[in-house]
C-alpha cells in the first residue's frame, strides 16, 4: 500500500456476522502485513448504540474467534485505536448527515474514503441515496469507493435496477461488487494455471475436453439462515455468482493483458454465448427434513441444491457440456472443477474397452485440501494393462500451511488499491442472471419443469443428477476419481 493519504473505511451494517467473521479480521491481516495506508481508520455505522469501545470489544471476539492463528493482544491494542463506531440508520438523511460530520472531524480534508455496503439487500440504494445527497460520493477532496456485498438483486430486473441507482450516484468505476469466490487464491490460480503454462492451452478446447464439471458442495445446512434462504435457494445463493464466476474463469478467452476491463470483457463474452439452459438439463432438489426447519414454509418449494447441464456456443466450446452443481448438507464440503479429457482415439491395450479405463482428468481444488491434479493412465508394473494415477500439487506441501488468506483480504487490499480486477462489473452481472433467470422462473411456471425431489441430509445429492449426466459419465467427487469411467455421451 502505496498511498500517503488518510484512508477510512466505513462499513454500513456493522453489527452484523460479516464485519466479526470477516471484513475486521481481514483488515487486522493487512495491517499486520504493513498493507494498509499509515494513516488509517475503520468506522462501523449501524444502528445498534455502541460505544467505540464496546464495538472494538465485539470485533476483537472475532478475530479471535475467525483468525486466532494471527491475533496476537500487544498488535491487536495497535490496530484496535483505528477502530471507531458511528451509530446510525443509513436509510435517514439526517443520520448520514451526522455520519458525514463524524467522518470530517476525524479525518483530514484530503481523505480516501471506501465503504462497505454490508446491510440488509434492502438498504443498499437508500444508503446510496443517502451518500448521494450528503456530497459523500464526490471525489473532489479524494477518492470514494464503494463495496457492495451479495446478493446484488434477486433476478435480472432487481439487478438492472439496482445498477441504474448506484450508477446515479457513483460511476462504474467508484462501484465495487463482491463475489468472495474471485477472492479465493486457488480460483485466481486458475488463470495463472491456463494461462502461465504451455501445456494446457492447447487442449483446453472441444477437440481434446469431453466435459467440465463444476461442484460446490456443502456439509452445513441452512441453519440461522433460513429466513434468507428459503427466499433465495441455491441457484440465487450460488449459481448466479460463484458457480458462473468459475465457469468464466475454467472458459474465457485469454486477455490481452491482466486489466481488470480486459479481463471482465472476456467474462461477458463468454457468459453472452450461453445459450438458455433447457429445464430438461435441470435438477432441484430438498435435503430431507428442510421444510421442518424454523424460518422454513411449511411447503417451501426452496431448492437447497440443483444441477445443471449447460454449453457455450463459441468456437472453443461448442457441443462440450457443463455441469455444475451445488447444494447445502450434502456428503462433504468441496469446491472442485473437474476437466474430463476425451479417451484416446484408439486403445490397444489390454484394458482398452474395459471399464477400468478412464479418461485424464485435470482436477481443481478451490478449497480444501487446496490444489490441483491430474489423472493420467500407467503401465502397471509387471502386465499389459493401465491403471490409473494421479500427479498432484497441493498447496500445503508447495507453499507452507500459513499462506493462502483469507480472500475477504485480498479483494479489501485490492478495493482500496483501486483493482478491481476481481470484482464483478455490471454487465457481468446482468449477463448471469440472464442465463439464471430463466431456469428460476422455468421451474416456478413451467409444466416441463423437473419435479422438485429430495436426497438425504449427508449425501451427494439425488439420483436424478447423476441421470443428468448421460451415457458413461459420472459426478467425481472425492473418493469419485477412480469411478471416472466415461465414454462419452455422444
Ligand atoms: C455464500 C452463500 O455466498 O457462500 C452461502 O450465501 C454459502 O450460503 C457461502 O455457504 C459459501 O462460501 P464458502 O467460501 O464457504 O464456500
Amino acid at each position: 500500500m502505496t498511498t500517503t493519504r488518510q484512508t477510512t473505511v466505513v462499513i454500513f451494517g456493522a453489527s452484523g456476522d460479516l464485519t466479526n467473521r470477516k471484513l475486521i479480521p481481514a483488515l487486522f491481516n493487512l495491517h499486520l502485513k504493513h498493507r494498509l495506508p499509515e494513516k488509517f481508520s475503520v468506522v462501523g455505522v449501524s444502528r445498534s448504540p455502541f460505544s467505540h469501545e464496546d464495538f472494538r470489544k465485539k470485533v476483537e471476539e472475532g478475530v479471535k474467534e475467525f483468525s486466532p492463528a494471527t491475533y496476537n493482544p500487544r498488535r491487536w491494542a495497535r490496530f484496535a485505536e483505528s477502530i471507531y463506531y458511528h451509530s446510525g440508520d443509513s436509510t435517514k438523511l439526517e443520520d448520514v448527515h451526522e455520519l458525514h460530520k463524524f467522518l470530517n472531524d476525524l479525518e483530514d480534508s484530503k481523505a480516501n474514503r471506501l465503504y462497505y455496503l454490508s446491510t440488509a439487500p434492502s438498504l443498499y440504494i437508500p444508503t446510496a441515496e443517502n451518500l448521494g445527497l450528503t456530497d459523500m460520493a464526490d471525489e473532489r477532496n479524494g477518492w470514494r469507493r464503494l463495496i457492495v456485498e451479495k446478493p446484488f438483486g434477486v433476478d435480472l430486473a432487481s439487478a438492472q435496477q439496482l445498477n441504474w441507482a448506484l450508477h446515479k450516484i457513483f460511476k462504474e468505476e467508484q462501484i465495487y461488487r463482491i463475489d468472495h469466490y474471485l477472492g479465493k487464491e486457488t480460483a485466481q490460480n486458475i488463470l495463472f494455471l491456463r494461462f502461465a503454462n504451455t501445456i494446457l492451452e492447447p487442449v483446453w478446447n472441444r477437440n481434446y475436453v469431453d466435459h467440465v464439471q463444476i461442484t460446490v458442495s456443502e456439509s452445513v445446512d441452512v441453519g440461522h439462515r433460513a429466513g434468507y434462504y428459503d427466499q433465495s435457494g441455491v441457484v440465487r445463493d450460488m449459481f448466479q455468482n460463484h458457480l458462473l464466476q468459475l465457469l468464466a474463469l475454467v472458459t474465457k478467452e485469454p486477455p490481452s493483458t491482466l486489466d481488470a476491463d480486459a479481463l471482465r470483457n472476456e467474462k461477458s463474452k463468454v457468459f453472452a454465448a450461453i445459450p438458455p439452459i433447457h429445464l430438461k438439463d435441470t435438477v432441484r432438489a430438498q435435503y430431507d427434513g428442510y421444510c421442518e426447519i424454523e424460518g422454513v414454509a411449511p411447503n417451501s418449494q426452496t431448492p437447497t441444491y440443483a444441477a445443471l447441464k449447460l454449453y457455450i456456443n463459441n468456437w472453443r466450446w461448442e457441443g462440450v457440456p457443463f455441469y455444475l452443481r451445488s447444494g447445502k448438507a450434502m456428503a462433504a464440503k468441496t469446491s472442485e472443477i473437474n476437466v474430463v479429457f476425451r479417451r484416446p482415439p484408439l486403445t490397444m491395450f489390454e484394458n482398452g474397452t474395459d471399464e477400468s479405463f478412464t479418461n485424464n482428468v485435470l482436477t481443481i481444488r478451490i478449497q480444501p485440501d487446496e490444489g490441483t491434479s491430474l489423472k493420467f493412465e500407467a503401465k502397471m508394473p509387471d502386465a499389459n494393462v493401465t491403471r490409473s494415477v494421479v500427479m498432484d500439487f497441493d498447496y500445503a506441501t508447495s507453499f507452507g500451511e500459513c499462506l493462502i488468506p483469507d480472500a475477504y483480504e485480498r479483494l479489501l487490499h485490492d478495493a482500496l488499491n483501486g483493482d478491481a480486477t476481481l470484482f464483478t462489473r455490471s454487465d457481468n452481472i446482468e449477463y448471469a442472471w440472464k442465463i439464471i433467470d430463466p431456469v428460476i422462473h422455468g421451474w416456478e411456471t413451467s409444466p416441463k419443469a423437473p419435479p422438485l425431489v429430495t436426497y438425504p441430509v449427508g449425501s451427494w445429492g439425488p439420483k436424478d443428477a447423476d441421470d443428468l449426466m448421460g451415457k458413461g459419465r459420472v459426478w467425481l467427487q472425492l473418493e469419485g476419481m477412480d469411478a471416472a469411467k466415461n465414454g462419452g455421451e455422444k
